[in-house]
Order: C-alpha cells, then sequence, then structure tokens
C-alpha cells in the first residue's frame, strides 16, 4: 500500500472520520556550505524525495488533536489552540505545536482546531531536517486549510522563528527554506545575507548522490551548535572594530587573512575561518556545477569536510571515518559531512557503476572501526512543501 492510501486508512481508524487534504514535505540535504548560514553566507541544498506526509481535517472547536504513525506509543498530543506551551512530554510534537503558536503570533488566523495524523520517512536524529519537514508541512497546511495566502518565504522564515523561539535551537534558515524552497533536480544557491538564491541543475553525468548515516545517537547536539554560533559572532565583533562588515559572510579569503590577527581568541580564528573558506567554497562549489566540473565540484566538498574537522571541529570520529572511507573507494568524486556535525549524515556524489562496491566497502570497513553498521540511501531530488491531493 502507498503512503497516501496508508495514512488515510490510520486517519479512519483513529479520528474515526475520512480525510482527502494529504500534504508532503521533503527532507533536505545540504551539498556544501555548512555553517554558513547563520553567519550571512551561501548554502547549497536541495529537497529529497524522502520526507513527512500529513493528512489534516478542520474540528468545530478549538482543539488540535495529533498523533505521528512514527510515535504511535506516544498517543494523541491534545491542546487547545489559546494554550499552547512546549512541554517535554509532547517530544515531536513541539515541532507542530511551534509553528501554529507562530502563525497567531504573527497574526494569521487560525480559526478553528484540527485533527492531523503525520507519517515520515526520513530518518529520525540523521541531521535530514525531519524538524524542519514537519515545521513546512504544518506550515502549508494552515495555510491551504484557512486560505492565508502566505508565500513560501514568509512560511520558510516563520517555521524558523518557530524553532529558534518555541524549541530554542538558534538554527539558521537553510533547512526551512530548502523544505520550502527546493526544486526537483536543482540545488538551491542561497545567499543567507539577503535571501536572493538561484536554482542550479544537478547536471551528474552518470553519478548519484549517496547519503550514508553514521547512526550516532546524537547527545547535546544543540548546546555545541549554539556555541559555534556564539564563538563566531564573537570573532565578528572584534573584526566589526576594524573593518565595517554585517557578517563574516562579506569576507573574502584575503580580506579575512588581513583582519584575523584581531580575533583574541585561537579558537573563534578558526571558526571564523571555516565561516569565511566555507562560503568562498560554496560559490566555487555552485560555478564548477554549472560548469559541467564535477571533479571541481567534489574537491570543494572534500575541502570543506577538513574544514568542518579541523576549523570547525563538528565532525568526529564516526563521520571521518565515514569519509575517508569514501575517500578511498573508486568512482567517489566527493564526500563530506552534511547538517549540523556531531553524528548525522554524509554525503557522497558516486558514479553509477560504483554504487554496490562503495557501500559494500564502507559499510564493512566502518563496522570493524566504530562497531555497529551505518545505513545507505541513494537519493534523488523533489520540489518543497506542498498539496497533493
Ligand atoms: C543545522 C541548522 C542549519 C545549518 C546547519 C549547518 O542543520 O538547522 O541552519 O546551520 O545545521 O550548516
Amino acid at each position: 500500500m502507498n503512503n497516501i492510501n496508508m495514512l488515510k486508512e490510520n486517519f479512519y481508524k483513529i479520528f474515526n472520520k475520512t480525510e482527502e487534504n494529504v500534504f508532503f514535505s521533503p527532507g533536505r540535504v545540504n551539498l556544501i556550505g555548512e555553517h554558513t548560514d547563520y553567519n550571512g553566507g551561501n548554502v547549497f541544498p536541495c529537497a529529497l524525495t524522502i520526507g513527512t506526509y500529513g493528512l489534516v481535517a478542520k474540528r468545530n472547536d478549538t482543539k488540535v488533536r495529533m498523533l505521528s504513525l512514527n510515535f504511535e506509543d506516544l498517543g494523541i498530543i491534545e491542546f487547545d489552540l489559546d494554550n499552547i506551551v512546549n512541554t517535554k512530554e509532547d517530544a515531536w510534537a513541539n515541532y507542530p505545536k511551534g509553528v501554529i503558536k507562530t502563525f497567531k503570533d504573527s497574526s494569521y488566523e487560525v480559526p478553528t482546531g484540527l485533527d492531523i495524523l503525520f507519517y515520515g520517512n526520513i530518518p529520525t536524529s540523521s541531521g535530514l531536517s525531519s524538524s524542519a519537514s514537519i515545521e513546512l508541512l504544518t506550515a502549508v497546511m494552515l495555510n491551504d486549510l484557512f486560505n492565508l495566502n502566505i508565500d513560501m518565504i514568509e512560511m520558510v522564515k516563520m517555521c524558523q522563528r518557530a524553532e529558534n523561539s518555541f524549541i530554542g535551537v538558534n538554527c539558521g534558515i537553510m533547512d526551512q527554506f530548502a523544505v520550502g524552497m527546493g526544486t526537483e533536480g536543482c540545488a538551491v544557491l542561497l545567499d543567507c545575507n539577503t535571501l536572493q538564491y538561484t536554482y542550479s541543475k544537478l547536471n551528474m553525468d552518470g553519478h548519484k548522490i549517496v547519503i550514508a548515516n553514521t547512526n550516532k545517537k546524537r547527545g547535546l547536539t544543540d548546546s555545541k551548535y549554539n556555541e559555534r554560533r556564539s564563538q563566531c559572532e564573537a570573532a565578528l565583533k572584534e573584526i566589526k572594530q576594524v573593518k565595517n562588515i554585517n557578517a563574516l559572510g562579506e569576507l573574502t579569503e584575503e580580506q579575512f587573512e588581513e583582519v584575523k590577527d584581531c580575533i583574541t581568541n585561537p579558537i573563534n580564528v578558526k571558526r571564523a575561518r571555516h565561516a569565511v573558506y566555507e562560503n568562498i567554497r560554496t560559490l566555487k562549489a555552485s560555478k564548477a556545477l554549472k560548469n559541467n566540473d564535477l571533479a571541481l565540484f567534489g574537491k570543494l566538498m572534500n575541502e570543506s569536510h577538513i574544514s568542518l574537522r579541523d576549523d570547525y571541529e563538528v565532525t568526529g570520529i564516526e563521520l571521518d571515518t565515514l569519509v575517508s572511507l569514501a575517500w578511498e573507494c573508486n568512482g567517489v568524486v566527493g564526500s563530506r559531512m552534511t547538517g549540523a556535525g556531531f553524528g548525522g549524515c554524509t554525503v557522497s556524489i558516486v558514479k553509477d557503476d560504483c554504487i554496490d562496491e562503495f557501500v559494500e566497502k564502507v559499510r564493512k570497513k566502518y563496522t570493524e572501526i566504530i562497531g555497529y553498521e551505518p545505513s545507505f540511501y541513494i537519493v534523488s531530488t523533489s520540489d518543497g512543501a506542498r498539496k497533493l491531493i
């Protein structure tokens, strides 16, 4: 049975009504441009065919009742539209709750309660943006159901706000933007300083995007993420005393080398160096793709990983092992960690007829070194969050 029929059947069982409003919101993978979004730099992600599905029906009262088939043991989460608060027990449901609250706080009318059923096929804690996916899914549902006529970029911004204020993760805008604005067959080059964006056709010339999941159980990610952000902000503050800029993403490599000595903490010099060089790498990589120079694109991906490993220090043994094993395989054009880091996934570009060998070799060696297996997904790109039927 396909996902839509399965959802419809479950919707009837759980909420005792039939429903036809079906929505989908993708996950995302970032090809290059990591930890640059909140530094006013460029990112280059694409939306994936794996994502989150949702079925929704209006109610006659102001209650919201939601269930996720991925967390069935948590049962139906229920709350009132007039009292939306983040509670630990509500776990996954805090993401859609945060979006509904943000809509209301932004003066968009949510006039009735809702029954919502969710199901996602993005592996949890994989760093492929299951959170942004359910956030944008909730946003497009509200927009459609209540004829709010909000444009996608405004919804992207509201979902980021929900994550920042309601969830408490100080993330940049990349994930929500990729999930909302993705286009099939393309990566999107987004300047996070100005929100200007262009789509680039993924000219893969007999290669595929292969994602490998470390399957590391992630701890403390959010606090380390917020720490990296503060270190970049501290570096920027010192640079601002000698140069008139608003974000690290405004600097060229040469300009950074000229001003870097004014950053007092040597760790912050490394963090800022990553932000500046990674941003320039992202621009070079998107150009390489346009010129059909996949070899250069791959080389820049590899350099990105090294910078995230040595300067930004967000990799760890699991990600480094996956990437160095990938680098040894035939047919691998480039490989790097993707997302926030500290665990999660790598992204590699692998020649079609070398994929089987790649998966087999990396799986075997990673398991020997780390002690448990990685997972692999050969992914395709998709459009952004939308109504299916
Ligand atoms: C997470 C955040 C994004 C971005 C990446 C790192 O995915 O949600 O905003 O900062 O990490 O590039």
